[in-house]
């Protein structure tokens, strides 16, 4: 008998600038990573987004592979300035033509959408206008495009998510410098990351006052930290971390309120978050729906007396990264009896289980849906086929972790690898593959359907008994 309930549902994700493409059709507005990429230096080997797989124009096509694979659901992202070119104002009904036409052929196919609403492609009229995140004007305007979204979709869809990962747009974009808006300034990103929390209160409580008939909920990177040893020091920077990591992203959607050691801490070191009346109650109000959860790997953390920032391995070569210190307060370091990626990520399905207890542990037994899941490798092609068994099983070993914390009593209702499509990785351009369709850059954007692709038909097709 399966270990997954009978209405579990499978799926795949992707993200609009990582598959779209079309960046300037049909009077789309540029986005922060349209101008981002193209700026020398920022991403592996200058690649970009504006053609990425081009989703936009074969839609239909991608579509058409998702339901012989068996999808039974989908979750996407929607490019805010598509719809609103200068981030508010004027609608760009094309845009709106664009995702309504893909609800429509995805609910033709009997595939749910589930739709993140922001997964970090900002209008970068926004940034020009007030700085994007750094400012309280964001926080109307990201309601003003969420009532747009339910508005015009909120009749066929009831599946949404707010954000996706603010760790990594707002710890990369503004405290690690390596996102746009290329910051280094912790006092900023605190305070945009306050404003991302109230966003995403404000969407929620739109979506509640519209009505819409379904869920929202919040999505985060799932990190489980663990100390390298035993010391009581190592075990304070790992306490720390975990605050940063989990309680300070979780804690304002899931509670309504802040870690208050953390905040204290944070208020005391730098003044922020600032907050205005009525932010408190906004917060603890709007509580999320679902929390989903993004896994890819766990972090060792160790004390830190001597490293301060961020050097990532964005080419793929092992051993390369040296990863992310705060001087005086943790650092990440390589477990020396761990597996790892040739991007340098530990692969760790037990931490899938261990990580989703804790959030349990703290925030009791939520609905949550497991949004990212996945293996990005340099699949071999061999004779023509790409042989990507290293993706199948490291999704068997999650697949698997994921049963085993149902088993414990988790309420996870859905799983959505990482990718349904090979698509452009932000920093480490289309040589860090996840998808389950291989995606031709030297033959017009050819799909062809790797092994991994028969594979999780059959597991979905046996709700994840034939793994
Ligand atoms: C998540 C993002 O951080 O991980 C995705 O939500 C991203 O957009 C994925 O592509 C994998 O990360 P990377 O850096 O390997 O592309």
């Amino acid at each position: 008998m399966s270990q997954f309930p009978k209405d579990f549902l499978w799926g795949a994700a992707t993200a609009s600038y990582q598959v779209e493409g079309g960046h300037d059709a049909e009077g789309k507005g540029l986005s922060n990573w349209d101008v981002f990429s193209h700026l020398p230096g920022t991403t592996y080997q200058g690649t970009n987004g504006d053609v990425a797989v081009d989703h936009y124009h074969r839609f239909k096509e991608d579509v058409a592979l998702m339901a012989e694979l068996g999808m039974q659901t989908y979750r996407f992202s929607i490019s805010w300035p598509r719809l609103l070119p200068q981030g508010t104002g004027k609608v760009n009904e094309a845009g709106v033509k664009f995702y309504s036409d893909l609800i429509d052929e995805l609910l033709k196919h009997n595939i749910r959408p589930m739709i993140t609403l922001y997964h970090w492609d900002l209008p970068q009229a926004l940034q020009d206008k007030f700085g994007g995140w750094a400012s309280r004007e964001i926080v109307d305007a990201f309601d003003g495009y969420a009532r747009l979204c339910y508005e015009r979709f909120g009749d066929r869809v009831d599946l949404w998510s707010t954000f996706n990962e603010t760790i990594v747009f707002i710890g990369m974009g503004y405290f690690t410098g390596q996102h746009p808006p290329k910051l280094n300034d912790p006092k900023v990103g605190i305070q945009a990351c306050h404003h991302v929390f109230l966003a995403n209160a404000r969407a929620v409580k739109s979506f509640r006052e519209m009505k819409i008939n379904g869920q929202i909920g919040f999505v985060n990177v799932l990190q489980p930290n663990d100390p390298i040893s035993d010391s009581l020091e190592d075990r304070r920077a790992c306490e720390f971390a975990e605050g940063i990591f989990t309680h300070w992203l979780y804690d304002p959607v899931l509670k309504g309120e802040y870690p208050a050691e953390l905040l204290a801490m944070a208020q005391q070191a730098f003044g922020v978050p600032e907050f205005h009346p009525g932010d408190e109650q906004l917060l603890k109000e709007n509580i999320v729906d679902f929390i989903g959860l993004n896994y890819y790997k766990r972090e060792m953390i160790a004390h830190n007396d001597d490293i301060n920032g961020f050097e990532m391995n964005n080419s793929g070569q092992k051993g390369s990264g040296r990863g992310l210190g705060f001087k005086g307060l943790f650092k990440t370091v390589r477990n020396p009896n761990g597996v790892y990626t040739d991007w340098d990520w530990e692969v760790y399905p037990q931490g899938l289980t261990d990580a989703i207890g804790r959030i349990t542990h703290r925030y009791g037994n939520i609905p949550i849906y497991i949004t990212e899941n996945g293996l990005g490798a340099k699949d071999p092609i061999v004779n023509g086929e790409v042989l990507d068994q290293p993706r199948i099983d490291y999704l068997r070993d999650h697949i698997k972790a994921t049963a085993d914390a149902i088993a414990q009593g988790a309420d996870v209702r859905g799983y959505y690898p990482w990718s349904f499509i090979d698509l452009l990785s932000w920093l480490n351009g289309y040589q860090k593959q996840y998808g389950f369709v291989y995606v031709d850059h030297e033959n017009n954007l050819a799909r062809k359907k790797k092994l991994s692709f028969d594979w999780y038909r059959k597991v979905i097709e046996s709700n994840g008994e034939t793994l």
